[in-house]
């Protein structure tokens, strides 16, 4: 009978997905010895090689391919049971380190709120940021989930979308556009326009729609953001594009949403997280949570 441990197939499975000894030591928070250790304890268990080393790279020996497949088997049940047990009794501890780009701030602390009462002993931590550096820590991967308008390109990540995200132009309610059906995209570009700073997702979509229509937005002002724009709206400084959930705590007259051909662009939000990395029974708890699909998302109307 063999004797192999739990852990040693998790460092075998992070081993043979990353195909290298350092990087699943990285993401294991382990050091490479170590990593070394329960490999070799392993092997030995079994009896044969797992890996063996040609040239540069590691591979799967037979056995060693065979060993992934039972490891999946026994670390998906023991995560199914893990769940299992969550949802019987709730969470007793843990952390659950989200980053959400700037727009998110909108609804984010209120899921987290509702998240926080259900399992009053995980910490919570948001950090909220703009998408270059919510990127930079996708890369890094140090945090548990990552809330984004747009999944990143050219990283291997997971992306589910959870909620739409409407975006909508917004104008100040005497706005001589105010009562105009839908008005042509040509002519809402010769508007002065409020742009969110570069670097924003929100930013990005506009500047693609209206360039897939060849049309140019005559910028009037850039702004850091949404709180900024929607005061330079209200002084009637010009027209800016925002994300309906800007506006959940003000009331619909404040505010005229221009109906402008095109919009709203239709939109949505992702939870991503570094592609087949394991993920702690509190960041899952908090995913089935998120795509609860008795869960009332809908942005304001
Ligand atoms: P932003 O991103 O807050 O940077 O504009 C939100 C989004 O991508 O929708």
């Amino acid at each position: 009978m063999l004797h192999f441990t739990l852990r040693q197939l998790k460092v075998f499975e992070a081993v043979a997905r990353h195909g290298s000894f350092s990087r699943a030591a990285e993401e294991l928070h382990m050091t490479q010895p170590a990593v070394s250790m329960q490999m070799k304890k392993l092997a030995d268990d079994i009896g044969q090689p797992l890996l063996e080393q040609t040239g540069k790279r590691l591979r799967l020996t037979s056995a060693g391919q065979e060993l992934t497949h039972t490891a999946h088997d026994i670390l998906a049940s023991v995560k199914r049971f893990e769940l299992s047990l969550v949802a019987q009794r709730g969470l007793s501890g843990g952390q659950l380190r989200l980053v959400a780009i700037s727009t998110a701030t909108y609804f984010v602390p209120r899921l987290l709120g509702e998240f926080a009462q259900r399992h009053p002993s995980v910490k919570v931590s948001l950090r909220v940021t703009n998408r270059e550096q919510v990127l930079e820590s996708l890369a890094t991967g140090m945090d548990d989930l990552y809330i984004l308008g747009q999944p990143p390109e050219g990283l291997a990540v997971t992306a589910i979308p959870f909620m739409e995200n409407p975006l909508v132009v917004l104008a100040a309610p005497d706005h001589p556009l105010a009562r105009k059906r839908a008005i042509p995209l040509a002519r809402v570009a010769q508007e002065p326009w409020l742009l969110r700073e570069p670097g924003s997702g929100t930013r990005k979509a506009v500047e693609r729609l209206f360039a897939e229509h060849q049309l140019q937005l005559t910028p009037r002002m850039e702004l850091g953001s949404n709180e900024a724009l929607k005061q330079a709206v209200l002084a009637g400084l010009g027209v800016a594009v925002m994300s309906r959930h800007v506006l959940a705590l003000h009331a619909p007259e404040q505010f005229n949403v221009l109906d402008v051909e095109e919009f709203p662009i239709r939109r949505q939000w992702y939870v991503v997280y570094p592609a087949g990395r394991p993920r702690s029974v509190v960041a899952r708890t908090f995913l089935d949570f998120l795509l609860d699909p008795a869960r009332d998302l809908a942005p304001p109307t």
